[in-house]
């Protein structure tokens, strides 16, 4: 689904990705932990299309197209989403509004006709409960005001209400509590079938053991210096990056 060929990006000459190369298979959920600042988020939001980077050499093949050459919203539209570490506060937009918005932006894209707004409004609130997300989220203006963790469960009900076939979640566990840590997992653990794919940055073992990841890679100092199974996670959680970089 997705392969990332030779891929070296700088900010202010920084360089951040360095020589990259990663395949995501279709059906696979694959999860990066690294040390702080080696680049993952860079490495999503260069993904997602986010301006601000110098490519300096490579490809992003999403279905076999590069995606260098499409906008964000293209690449959104071909079912590229980000849950965001750091998801943003947009005061005046209610947030039911913004997700209709999106997914119809998306329907047009590909052809399809506007949603049905009570069949909307119906499967937010259907969603919601299972994610135990209060149904006045859907009316607050997005994220304005949400707590951490109200912040990070509103990113994966965007992601679920919006379906897409690359879902990247940069750190969608930090601030969640225990209980909403197993609903956010259980939710992404049922949403994963063959034909989507998930890749999940994490600084923790906990969300691992719940959505069992087939592919493991440590990433530093913006390339992967050790891959392997799940069995890595736990070798990494005894004893650390030091073992690896
Ligand atoms: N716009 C920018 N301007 C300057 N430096 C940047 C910019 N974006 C990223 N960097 C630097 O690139 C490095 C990688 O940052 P990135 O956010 O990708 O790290 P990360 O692996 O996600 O870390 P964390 O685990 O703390 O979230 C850091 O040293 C960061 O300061
Ligand atoms: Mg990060």
């Amino acid at each position: 689904m997705l392969e990332i060929k030779n891929l070296s990006v700088s900010v202010q000459n920084k360089t951040i990705i360095n020589n990259l190369n990663l395949k995501i298979e279709k059906g696979k959920k694959v999860a990066i932990m690294g040390p702080n600042g080696s680049g993952k988020s860079t490495l999503s939001n260069v993904i997602a299309g986010k301006q601000g980077y110098e490519i300096n050499e490579g490809q992003i093949l999403f279905d076999d197209v590069n995606i260098f050459d499409l906008d964000p919203e293209e690449r959104a539209a071909k079912g590229i989403f980000l849950a965001f570490q750091y998801p943003v506060e947009i005061p005046g937009i209610a947030n039911a509004s913004f997700l209709r918005t999106a997914l119809n932006s998306v329907r047009k894209y590909n052809g399809e006709k506007d949603l049905n707004t009570r069949e909307f409004l119906d499967e937010c609130k259907d969603l919601s409960k299972k994610l135990k997300l209060d149904t006045s989220f859907l009316s607050r203006d997005l994220n304005t005001g949400f707590s951490g963790g109200e912040k990070k469960k509103n990113e994966i009900f965007h992601m679920l209400m919006m379906k897409p076939k690359l879902c990247i979640l940069d750190e969608i566990d930090s601030g969640l509590d225990i209980d909403a840590l197993k609903v956010i997992s259980n939710g992404l653990f049922q949403y994963s079938n063959e034909n989507n794919s998930l890749l999940i940055i994490t600084h923790y073992q906990r969300l691992l053991d719940y959505i069992k990841p087939d592919e493991v890679h440590i990433f530093n100092e913006g390339n992967i210096v050790k891959s392997g199974d799940y069995s890595l996670v736990e070798t990494l959680e005894e004893k650390g990056y030091q073992e690896f970089i």
